[in-house]
């Protein structure tokens, strides 16, 4: 709402004085509402303050302003509260989605390599990107959520050649990951000693990629069974996508991308290998090997225009790692160089931190991610138990708490950050986690149980008061924090906001009853913390992380 009057007060007056342009500011902790610097057009007209101050002042006619004063420089302009603050609650109860901007966006996300384990970087992966999902959703975008699983390329060849050597069959019907994993690390063991099984490998990846059948079955067995495991992830974490379409659904479609190049004059051969030259500033782009197979960047061109035909993608956004940095430059520069019209944005992230040190849940040592998660959950539920012993569906509370900490704690820093894990602190019933903003909501939900709002006694006078008055303000800032988030795909802003809030929310209930007897009042307080819950929730929404109605 501010913003909208902001606007008009700035294009007003531009209109009036055509060459000059104005600023009108938010003052953060200011005694206005709204503030414009008069020094700027003082230097410029030549004029003193005070005097801009008289001229201005006479061209604000907008109806929302009470109140106009000059301090110290600046026009300071205070709305008619009552009047502003009942269309905030409104326009928020009522509010969907930002306008639709008729455009589309693809988020490829998680994207998890096969018989591998889901790492933790997999894990940011999919916290951040089904955030943004949710974000880019609420400012009005079409979003295709992709799942870009690494599903095709030399390591299969190397799995195969290694299953195929076995002596004893394996028994994937249990753990098959953590056993193909194995499998992996196995052959790299064993062609230490004997150089040709890479050989082999290569050639088993490219007869599997010219379509052998009995290669294929073995595969499609390895990316069935590990896609069950990932889908056990994701039905934790409450996390879904439009589409899976990995590295191998490319693979009939990379001849094209090829050709394109080729048509272009961009490919050049290179020790027997077909690159793209990227000039001084980057490494050339690895199309295809010397034998012909291709690589994840030609995929990923294949993937590009893909999403683009049949999508209509206009922008695609990446989230993956620090260290593919290099990937999607090189995939940049070749799109350019092919004229693809979408725009492409790597949104990067740092580490997660145990102790100190990086977390990992590769190797055979460390512990499963899926297990860190079902301890968040069990802690989680030690804790509602404390607090609340009777409590009823303990289990889809505890479940909804201790992801919702870990999903938090993930998205709370700026994403390029590195994020500390700890259970204990990311449980913590109060600061800056999921479970305080879970419990605000659950807070208001209890003072609001047994009541109906009567709208008709709802007096916006009320929120003239200071108290208030200042969480109307707040409130009033969530579309343009859902704007911001997007802008800088910073799922960050959406849960430092949340905070605030809830922080606003606990100190204004610390000093103000809600219940009170006079029926103006207590509806009118009413319509109030149920508004401050509904933005909480949607906030946690945003986030990907339940809301609940007892904890
Ligand atoms: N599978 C890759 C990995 O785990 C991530 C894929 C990201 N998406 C993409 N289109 N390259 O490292």
């Amino acid at each position: 709402m501010i913003d909208s009057i902001k606007e008009n007060i700035k294009l007003n007056l531009e209109s009036k004085y055509s060459g000059q342009s104005f600023v009108v500011e938010s003052p953060k902790h200011g005694h206005a509402d709204l503030a414009i610097p008069l020094f700027g057009l003082a230097k410029a007209w030549k004029m003193n303050p005070k005097l801009v101050f008289d001229k201005v002042k006479e061209d604000l006619d907008d109806p929302s302003i009470e109140k106009i004063l000059f301090t110290n420089g600046f026009l300071n302009i205070f709305l008619h509260r009552n009047d502003y603050a009942i269309k905030v609650l409104n326009e928020l109860n009522e509010f969907k989605s930002l306008a639709d901007k008729n455009e589309t966006v693809v988020i490829d996300y998680s994207s998890p390599n096969i018989a591998k384990s889901f790492s933790v970087g997999h894990l940011r992966s999919t916290v951040i990107g089904n955030a943004l999902k949710n974000i880019y959703e609420k400012s009005g975008y079409k979003v295709v959520g992709v799942n870009h699983l690494g599903d095709w390329g030399t390591q299969f060849g190397k799995m195969i050649v290694a299953y195929n050597r076995l002596t004893k069959p394996l028994d994937l019907s249990k753990d098959p990951i953590k056993k193909l994993q194995a499998l992996y690390v196995g052959f790299h063991e064993d062609a230490k000693e004997d150089p040709s099984l890479e050989v082999q490998a290569r050639e088993v990846f490219k007869a599997l990629e010219n379509g052998n059948e009995a290669y294929l079955t073995l595969w499609k067995q390895f990316r069935d069974l590990s896609l069950e495991e990932f889908m056990n992830m994701y039905d934790i974490l409450n996390v879904s996508f439009d589409a899976y379409e990995g590295e191998a659904f490319y693979n009939d479609k990379m001849d094209e991308v090829v050709t394109a190049l080729d048509e272009k004059g961009l490919l050049k051969i290179d020790d027997g290998a077909t690159i793209v030259d990227l000039g001084e500033d980057l490494p050339p782009a690895l199309i295809k090997r010397s034998d012909g197979a291709t690589l994840y960047l030609t995929r990923d061109l294949a993937a590009l225009k893909y999403r683009h035909d049949h999508y209509g993608a206009k922008k695609v956004i990446y989230v993956v790692g620090n260290e593919q940095q290099l990937h999607f430059k090189q995939l940049t520069q070749v799109a350019k160089l092919l004229e693809y019209p979408v725009e492409i944005e790597h949104v990067n992230f740092g580490l997660v931190m145990l102790d100190g040190k990086k977390m990992s849940t590769r190797g055979g040592k460390t512990k499963r991610l899926e297990d860190v998660i079902l301890q968040a959950i069990n802690d989680a539920k030690d804790a509602i138990t404390e607090k609340n012993p009777s409590l009823s569906q303990k289990d889809e509370v505890a479940k909804a708490v201790g992801v919702g900490a870990i999903v938090f704690n993930d998205l709370k820093n700026e994403r390029h950050l590195n994020v500390d894990f700890s259970l204990e602190n990311m449980l913590k019933f109060e600061g800056q986690t999921g479970p305080y903003l879970q419990y605000s909501s659950v807070r208001i939900e209890s003072i609001l149980k047994d009541t109906k709002i009567d709208m008709d006694k709802v007096d916006a006078q009320v929120y003239a008061g200071d108290i208030y008055f200042e969480l109307i303000k707040l409130l009033d800032q969530f579309q343009s924090n859902i704007i911001r988030a997007k802008d800088l795909n910073a799922p960050s802003v959406i849960a430092k906001y949340a905070i605030s809030l809830a922080q606003a929310f606990n100190s204004f209930y610390g000093q103000q009853k809600v219940i009170v007897d006079d029926l103006t009042i207590l509806n009118s307080n009413l319509y109030f913390v149920k508004t401050i819950q509904l933005i909480i929730n949607e906030c946690l929404n945003l986030l990907g992380i339940k809301s609940l109605k007892e904890m």
